[in-house]
């Protein structure tokens, strides 16, 4: 049994995917948004790559239970119903409704998980949820794979925090109960030189000083409440819903 850490889907190999449980990361905000739409009624929600396959996808569907959902440097997209603030997501906005979304880092993260045996989404918002989850998937023997949604391409230190709480959360008491790669280890440092609180290393990241210039800093206070959305989603057969 082993726990790996990809800090971003850039440079990933179909192998290092393959047959593995992967655990996607975008608290700031793609993960946190799901939890939030799953929690508050959505039926489902279908990550897609880009704008005009968010459209076209939604047009084929056809139906008045589709809203598109997403975001372009942080903002929402013209046309589109909804943003990409967990804020947005209330039961009045989305129960009953099928998510088309879109974001700049979240789907391109979690549609880079083609082959993957199992597929969940994690954030602060569902931490208990994911990691007993993660530790009965490690119980059965299974490998591993936390996959960050990180920054075009890059580390992000939002991503990196939180997949070091979820692999503390999935090993629980016994520390040893899995192997872990080198990432999965720096992540752990990370934990243990943040802390238990979620906001300062979210506040500190890339993403949430761009959410602050953009003047959404409620939306990083409540990406940073732990489990304040405990619905546990699951991508599977290009459709997210609840597990
Ligand atoms: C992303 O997918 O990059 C993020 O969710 C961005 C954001 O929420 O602004």
């Amino acid at each position: 049994m082993t726990i790996r850490v990809a800090f971003s889907p850039a440079g990933l190999g179909k192998e290092e995917v393959a047959g593995r449980g992967v655990f996607v990361i975008d608290v700031l905000r793609a993960t946190t948004v799901v939890c939030a739409a799953l929690h508050n009624g959505a039926r489902g929600v279908i990550p897609v790559g880009s704008i005009e396959e968010a459209i076209k996808l939604s047009q084929t569907l056809g139906s008045e239970d589709v809203l598109l959902t997403g975001e372009r440097n942080g903002l929402p997209i013209t046309g589109f119903a909804l943003g990409n603030s967990p804020l947005e997501m209330t039961e009045v906005a989305v129960r009953g409704k099928t998510l088309v979304m879109t974001t700049t880092n979240g789907t391109a993260a979690l549609l880079a998980t083609t082959g993957a045996a199992s597929v969940y989404l994690a954030a602060a918002a569902n931490l208990t949820l994911a990691g007993g989850k993660a530790r009965e998937l490690l119980g059965n023997g299974a490998e591993l794979l936390i996959l960050c949604a990180g920054r075009d391409g890059r580390f992000g230190l939002d991503d990196a925090y939180s997949a070091g709480r979820l692999v503390v959360e999935a090993l629980g008491d016994d520390a040893t109960a899995a192997a872990l790669d080198d990432a999965a280890r720096a992540a752990i440092d990370l934990v243990r030189r943040y802390g238990p609180n979620w906001r300062r290393p979210l506040r500190l990241s890339a993403a949430g000083r761009q959410l602050a210039e953009i003047g959404m800093q409620p939306d990083i206070a409540d990406a940073a409440k732990q489990d304040r959305y405990p619905v546990l989603p699951h991508f599977h057969d290009r459709r997210i819903g609840v597990e």
